[in-house]
């Protein structure tokens, strides 16, 4: 068996935009969307560079190559997290888990009191792994099919 793979992060840059907007496409895929939706949804998994210029976003890198990232974005009372992909070929170890830790950390950082997740539901059993607490649905209708989006909150403690 591999050791596990060592996960490195740091901010994004601008520059990074295009990249990053090709791993929110692979990541997505992953779950066996039509085509069709992953078109409908462009604009949710297109990174802009102003925005990482603008919004909490990090890089996660195993052996110099980025393997996914997270981006943030503050809400009404709450800092939701707007992007958390992992390449498909990286998944299951550690990357999300490290990513996302780095997500709390920064929110703390900037007092944030929590962390706002509107999540895909096959993803919904990683966060509440990590300690997300299920806290309602937004509802999505694509080509006439209707969508529930578990909503979950991760309390950002300043102390841990
Ligand atoms: C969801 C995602 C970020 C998880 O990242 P990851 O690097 O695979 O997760 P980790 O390896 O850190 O997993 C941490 C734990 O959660 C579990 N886990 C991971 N993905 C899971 C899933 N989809 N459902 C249930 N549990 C999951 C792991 O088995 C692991 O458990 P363990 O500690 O007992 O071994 C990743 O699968 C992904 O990018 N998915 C596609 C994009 C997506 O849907 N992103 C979320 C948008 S809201």
């Amino acid at each position: 068996m591999n050791p596990p793979a060592t996960v490195s992060i740091e901010s994004a840059t601008p520059d990074q935009a295009p990249l990053l907007t090709a791993i929110a496409h692979a990541s997505k895929r992953h779950w066996g969307y039509p085509e069709s939706w992953i078109k409908f949804w462009e604009t949710q998994l297109t990174v802009l560079s102003e925005s990482l210029a603008t919004r909490p976003t990090a890089v996660a890198r195993i052996g110099g190559r980025v393997v996914g990232f997270h981006q943030l974005q503050p809400l009404g009372r709450s800092l939701r997290l707007d992007h958390l992909w992992v390449l498909p070929q990286w998944m299951r170890q550690g990357v999300g888990t490290a990513l996302l830790r780095d997500a709390c950390h920064r929110g703390v950082s900037l007092g944030w009191r929590e962390l706002r997740i509107v999540s895909d539901p096959h993803a919904v059993g990683f966060y509440e792994r990590i300690g997300a607490v299920r806290v309602g649905v937004e509802r999505d209708s694509i080509e006439g099919q209707l969508r529930e989006l578990p909503v979950l909150l991760v309390p950002l403690d300043p102390a841990r």
